[in-house]
């Protein structure tokens, strides 16, 4: 398995075999740190070099000062899950139960290890596609159950349906969708979600959906939630992230909606995982949603201008790129550039040429002989920072 390329040896602890044994330091840690090191340009790991909202950080302190600062309910404060609530209606046309459905998490990565440990069981099947945001595998390894990874169609990385139909067997618990798609920037149709609800009603699945980059969405694209799909949504736990859309990807909270028993499911788990998320932090958000929706609402503009600077800067480079239909991501392929395998030529350009990205083929289970020989870069950087990036691009 080539999931994470710093493989561990298995554990050298006596008598205790590790449970992820092939599983070493993320990809976005090293290649961070190897940017740090070298002092590269950044635009590996997915986060912003510009600031929060200054409106939400005053909110965060105000809380603060006002003493807002003991556990929180294990659920989330009540005002962040009737924002969470209010918006899902207001965008996804789905109503759905604050204080039955809502939860909100420690990041999308804790609402998605959640999700996955209050479904999959040993002997359980999950589907997932490849390329693959990293931590799904793990976590369903560790309920004893396997990752079915199916690779996404090259060259626009969509889903192959029958292929789906030909892996999903009685033991198939549950299908994991990401969209808009991270590391590709791709996005689901409506006739995708139409054929995922059809697959899921008729094999009884359950569905998770990764949908952390929801509001970055270009072109006049409309994002397809699993919300939005009444039979499918019934079946679902769909989990965002607020780092994602409010620059702060630090701060780690995220949610999950599901419908009631989905979610006591998922709350049994999530009690126990980290219980709650910093009040203080939980208030600030639900004021900034309610007091300036349009932000979220912008989002999408506000990347895809990046978007088009980041591709317009690399016109005259020898890459060939296809523009990102969402996510702050860009693939590049390099196949007019180099032989070199993508993850050596990611660290050869940090170190040589201090440009930092993410190799792609860490995302698959298997490398796929007819995946596209790319690196992804990301594009939530200040417009100086992408004018250097592409200025040391274009001299590759
Ligand atoms: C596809 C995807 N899912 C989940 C996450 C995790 O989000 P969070 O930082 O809120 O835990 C990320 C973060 O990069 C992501 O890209």
């Amino acid at each position: 398995m080539k999931r994470q390329t710093n493989s561990a040896a298995s554990s050298a602890l006596p008598g205790l075999d590790s449970k992820l044994p092939d599983v070493g330091t993320t990809i976005f840690t090293q290649m961070s740190a190897l940017a740090q090191t070298h002092n590269a340009l950044n635009l590996s790991q997915g986060f912003p070099d510009f600031e929060a909202p200054s409106a939400l950080i005053e909110r965060v302190t105000m809380h603060m000062e006002a003493g807002l600062n003991q556990y929180p309910p294990m659920l989330g404060v009540a005002a962040l899950r009737e924002a969470i609530a209010a918006k899902v209606a207001n965008l996804y046309d789905r109503r759905c139960d604050p204080d039955t459905e809502v939860t909100v998490t420690a990041g999308a990565t804790e609402a998605l290890f959640c999700a996955i440990a209050a479904t999959v069981r040993a002997g359980d099947e999950v589907i997932v596609f490849d390329p693959a945001y990293d931590s799904y595998d793990p976590v369903i390894r560790l309920q004893g159950g396997q990752a079915i990874h199916i690779p996404l169609a090259a060259p626009d990385y969509c889903i192959d349906w029958q292929r789906v139909r030909d892996a999903i067997t009685p033991r198939t618990r549950m299908i994991i969708v990401n969209t808009p798609h991270n590391p590709t920037g791709s996005v689901l149709a409506q006739e995708d979600l139409e054929n995922l609800q059809e697959l899921a009603v008729r094999h009884g699945l359950y569905v998770l959906g990764d949908e952390v980059y929801e509001h970055i969405i270009f072109d006049g694209a409309r994002h397809e939630s699993l919300c939005r799909y009444p039979d499918l949504f019934a079946r679902s736990f769909v989990v965002s992230s607020f780092g994602k859309t409010y620059h702060v990807t630090g701060w780690k909270v995220g949610y999950c909606v599901a419908p009631t028993a989905l979610t006591t499911e998922f709350r049994r788990i999530h009690q126990f995982v980290t219980f709650t998320v910093s009040t203080p932090v939980q208030y600030a958000l639900a004021d900034f949603m309610n007091a300036s929706p349009e932000f979220h609402c912008e989002l999408g503009a506000f990347y895809q201008r990046k978007r088009d600077l980041f591709c317009h800067l690399l016109e005259d480079s020898k890459f060939t790129l296809v523009p990102s239909q969402g996510t702050y991501f860009q693939l590049l392929n390099y196949s007019a550039l180099s032989d070199f395998n993508d993850t050596d030529l990611a660290i050869n350009w940090t170190k040589k040429h201090g440009i930092a990205s993410i190799p792609v083929s860490v995302f698959y289970q298997n490398p796929d002989p007819d995946a596209p020989q790319v690196l992804r870069f990301c594009f939530a950087k200040d417009d100086g920072t992408l004018q250097q990036a592409a200025e040391i691009l274009c001299g590759l």
